[in-house]
């Protein structure tokens, strides 16, 4: 049985939430493995809105499990939150239809506080975080000082672990200035929050192993985009998780063989927010129509999103390193009205051509694309729900994408609404 893992191919904010609804729909299983509240999934249901941060989109559907996976961080007072919230929109969540992996690290106020004092801290350290503690929630996991799920179990080890973590924390606080951490607070608190999340704690590595024996289908939920990504992104203009495909297996607690399928979420032209090199950046008029037609403001932070032309050549490079098999294109009517389109199809860097971005920030920087334009089209294609009814120009254009990508398009989202989508390969198909 096919599984399927849903990643982003850009600088997140592709759309993901959309499609990941339309594949929940066919799974049994949805699993977030990386990233934690930084995200932001707006999925349009029946003409009701739910915007979800670090739940699994899978929430929304019944009968269906969700998953969050060891890979995550998680804000274990934003998601009680976040679960009332959904709650409130008459969603139905247990502990039979949500399970939290036991090895999960949990992101804590001061993770938050820390974060955002580097980034006020001055240029120099600004990332343009979300300011949600993301990064200083994974040092504190590869630092061995993370507390986790389990660990709410038991007072005497959450003491101990509790502990551990502020004599560092405590000693960074006192060189940015900031106040030292109340342990007897901190520890109320965590006591306080416990019975919320416990009831959800599970050996979600067993769970998915039973799940996958029985031939259950499991979609896996990327977060951000590949961009993003730790290793492979615009460093250190990056988030603080592995968001490629090979993470679905580590975040999880599967074997790589778990994955069948990588579906790749691609915006027909290109968004970042926060700071960091993008080569097709436009700061014209043509941005700012993309931006207004796109509704390109952050599901998390409102910020406005930075606009530019498709990059080829960036999606090409992501769909490699996630092994990406298929592109769902989203958006595609943004681009409707324009005359003429543009493409990146390559870099030139000190006189000579790139097609590929490379790894060095400052070559990065000294990048500028080479453009390649096709004729835009005046039709809308908003809404279109089979290839007859886009006009002859958008198909050129998605071709184009595809051949200069060097992956198929499998899904083509004309809408916010999940029936405006052109499918032309199934993802869980065998
Ligand atoms: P952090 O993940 O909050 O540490 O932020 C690091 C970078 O990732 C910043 O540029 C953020 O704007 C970006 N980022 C984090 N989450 C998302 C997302 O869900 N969509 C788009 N960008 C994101």
């Amino acid at each position: 049985m096919a599984n399927v893992v849903v990643v982003g191919a850009q600088w997140g904010d592709e759309g993901k939430g959309k499609i990941v609804d339309w594949l929940s729909e066919r799974a049994d299983v949805i699993a977030r493995f990386q990233g934690g509240h930084n995200a932001g999934h707006t999925l349009v249901i029946d003409g009701e809105v739910y915007k979800l941060h670090a739940l699994p989109s899978g929430v929304v559907r019944r009968g269906k499990l969700s998953v969050i996976g060891n890979g995550v961080v998680l804000d274990p007072w934003h998601l009680v939150k976040e679960i009332a919230g959904i709650r409130a929109q008459g969603v139905e969540i247990t502990p039979e239809t949500l399970m939290i992996a036991e090895n999960t690290p949990l992101i804590l106020p001061f993770h938050g506080e820390l974060d955002r004092a580097r980034e006020n801290q001055n240029a120099v350290a600004k990332i343009g975080t979300t300011g949600r503690g993301i990064g200083p929630a994974y040092e504190d996991k590869v630092g061995r000082r993370v507390i986790r799920v389990a660990d709410l179990a038991d007072d005497a080890t959450l003491v101990t672990r509790v502990e551990r973590a502020l004599v560092h924390h405590n000693a960074l606080r006192n060189g940015l200035g900031l106040e030292p951490i109340d342990r007897d607070a901190l520890l109320d608190s965590l006591r306080d929050i416990a019975p919320q999340i416990l009831p959800y704690a599970a050996p979600v590595w067993k769970v998915l192993a039973e799940k996958r024996a029985q031939g259950k289908r499991i979609l896996f939920e990327g977060a951000q985009g590949a961009l993003l990504d730790i290793d492979f992104g615009t460093y250190p203009f990056v988030t603080s998780s592995n968001v490629i495909a090979g993470q679905a297996a580590t975040g999880t607690g599967m074997g790589p063989s778990a994955v069948g399928y990588t579906l790749g979420i691609v915006k027909a032209y290109t968004t970042r927010v926060g700071e960091g090199p993008f080569p097709t950046e436009l700061h014209d008029e043509d941005g700012q129509r993309l931006g207004e037609r796109g509704h390109e403001f952050g599901t998390t932070t409102g910020r406005k999103r930075r606009c530019g032309w498709f990059d080829a050549c960036l999606v090409r490079q992501t769909c490699a390193i996630s092994g990406i098999a298929g592109i769902a294109l989203t958006k595609l009517d943004v681009l409707d009205g324009f005359e003429t389109l543009k493409i990146c199809t390559g870099y030139e860097l000190d006189g000579a051509r790139l097609d590929y971005l490379p790894t060095a920030s400052d070559k990065q920087a000294r990048c500028t694309p080479v453009y390649e334009e096709l004729p835009g089209w005046s039709e809308t294609t908003a809404g279109a729900r089979s290839w007859a009814e886009l006009p002859a120009n958008a198909i050129k254009y998605v071709r184009r994408v595809e051949e200069l990508i060097g992956c198929p398009v499998a899904m083509l989202s004309t809408s916010p609404e999940r029936d405006d989508t052109i499918l032309v390969r199934d993802p869980f198909a065998d």
